[in-house]
């Protein structure tokens, strides 16, 4: 169906012990003994698949795996079993990992072909099964190799087909069952690649991916998709013209221009909807003259990733098609030290009037996002805005780095957002906007200051955004933690991860 990234995606039909492939992969929940497809199998291979089990201590625990050769005795080659821990503890986004752990075992072990039969998680369920498994296929087999120019890391991949398979029996799906599963298919392929396009936007150094190089990558989109998407790319003096100073003045410090980038998805019929996401897009973020200790500003060309993430998602948005009509903005610049830079106790003035002193200049996320949330406001006036942005080290306190922190006054538009990160496995927590901290952002000489003290950090950041949002439905998701990690899991390397893009896309074109 979708073949970029080399990767065949189908449905087989017949059932694991026909399937004429190299690899046949299955999942067993804890004790294999136990497990009605592993008891199969195994007595279809004369018991070697117990033997083994027994003698490598395989339980079945998440991330376990075990490979045997089958010497002809079933279709495939081989069989890899992958342990999936306790079933009620396992949830959607272990799916992912799953699969991602046999599209590397596959290539690792040569294989060109795999047979996956997918667990069972419920009738009602198999659609998105079939979406997460085919997303974990292409998240696993992501690699940001561009700069490694040693041998080892030019191995190609093997793999070149994964068929899955929904019934253990080989019962066949009716045609309408067929179709739905076909289309998860291609709609778990586009999001991965949109997913892996913001984990490439955001591993690429900040030398490379400067503000225009992420308005050419934004312009590229656009072109794909001629009809239905449009870009507009305003430089430093539309800006100026539309009174930005909070956005341009952080950016006054780089050498490299700003740029503010607007993506605009429209239905062939009339939308039922107009949704925006706006993207934090700073491409390096040294703090300024509230300069950042090296060790701080050593991951800090990730400060792109919302825009990364909005502007990757319309991508597969616009393939998949959608009944709203989806604007993607991103105010994109660098913040850096020079005779021009920003200071301490400036007075900006932002796009809606409101003064701000500048008491840190490394809180300068929330001052381009300020005038970006003031642009989508007035000029698109959305039913609902939704804004990402490594916004605070604080949020990554209160939360660790997994999880976003979400935050918005408007409890329909939030409800509905974190029901589709549950549907999507992206871990996101609310926390409350109280209104007691905005105290903190009081200032004697302007509107208000762009920092508060040590407490509620992520809360406050969120309260200044709010000041530009207003009455429009919005959420903040604060993705400082999630947006790149240092630990890994099959389905994600260590760095960009494109947190958020899988719950943007499909926020944007199912609900
Ligand atoms: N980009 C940073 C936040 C960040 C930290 C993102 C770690 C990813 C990982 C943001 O611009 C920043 O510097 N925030 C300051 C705010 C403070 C000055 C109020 C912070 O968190 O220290
Ligand atoms: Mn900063
Ligand atoms: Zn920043």
């Amino acid at each position: 169906m979708d073949a970029k990234g080399g990767i065949e995606l189908t449905l087989l039909q017949g059932g694991p012990l026909e399937a004429r492939v190299d690899l046949l992969a299955f999942t067993t929940f804890g004790d294999p003994g136990k497990d009605s497809i592993f008891k199969s199998v195994d007595s279809a291979l004369g018991g070697v698949l117990g033997d083994i089990a027994r003698s490598e201590s395989f339980d079945g625990k998440a991330g376990q795996t075990m490979t045997v050769h089958t010497h002809g005795r079933i279709a495939a080659k081989r069989v890899l079993v992958v342990g999936a821990g306790v079933r009620s503890e396992f949830s959607n986004h272990h799916i992912r990992d799953v699969a991602a752990t046999i599209s590397q075992a596959a290539n690792k072990a040569g294989a060109t072909s795999v047979a996956f039969l997918l667990p069972a998680l419920g009738a009602n369920r198999e659609a998105l099964v079939v979406q997460l498994a085919s997303e974990g296929v292409h998240l696993g087999t992501y690699k940001f190799g561009r700069y490694l120019t040693g041998d080892d890391h030019k191995r190609p991949m093997t793999l070149k087909s994964i068929g899955l398979i929904l019934d253990p029996k080989g019962k066949k799906p009716t045609a309408a069952q067929g179709r739905a599963l076909a289309a998860a298919i291609h709609r778990g392929t586009q999001v991965a690649f949109a997913v892996n396009h913001a984990r490439d936007l955001i591993n690429e150094p900040a030398a490379a991916i400067t503000p225009v190089a992420l308005a050419a990558d934004a312009q590229a989109i656009a072109k794909k998709h001629k009809g239905s998407l449009t870009v507009t790319v305003l430089d430093a003096k539309k800006c100026e013209e539309l009174g930005m100073g909070m956005f341009l003045a952080v950016g006054k410090g780089s050498e490299q221009e700003p740029r503010f980038i607007h993506l605009t998805y429209k239905p062939a019929k009339k939308p039922k909807k107009r949704i925006c996401f706006i993207g934090k897009g700073i491409t390096f973020d040294s703090g300024g003259y509230s300069l950042k200790p090296s060790q701080a500003m050593e991951d800090m060309k990730v400060d792109m990733s919302g825009a990364a993430a909005v502007i990757s998602a319309m991508d597969a948005i616009a393939t998949l098609g959608s009944e709203h009509e989806v604007h993607a903005v991103a105010a994109c610049c660098e913040n850096l030290v020079s005779g021009r830079a920003y200071k301490l106790g400036d007075v900006l003035v932002s796009m809606d009037g409101t003064t701000v002193e500048i008491n840190n200049t490394d809180a300068e996320g929330r001052l381009t996002l300020g005038d970006a949330i003031t642009y989508v406001r007035t000029k698109i006036q959305p039913d609902e805005m939704f804004d990402f942005a490594t916004l605070t080290g604080a949020c990554m306190v209160a939360l660790g780095p997994y999880t976003a922190g979400v935050m918005s006054d408007h409890e329909a538009l939030v409800k509905g957002w974190l029901a589709v990160a549950e549907r999507t496995g992206e871990d996101m927590w609310r926390l409350p906007l109280n209104p007691r901290l905005r105290e903190q952002l009081k200032s004697p000489i302007a509107d208000m200051r762009n920092t508060g003290d040590r407490f509620g950090g992520a809360i406050v950041a969120g309260l200044f955004l709010k000041t530009f949002a207003k009455d429009t439905p919005w959420v903040h998701v604060d993705i400082a933690g999630p947006a790149s990690l240092g630990t890994t899991r099959p389905s994600q390397p260590k760095g960009g991860t494109g947190f958020a893009v899988s719950t943007i896309v499909e926020y944007a074109t199912r609900s």
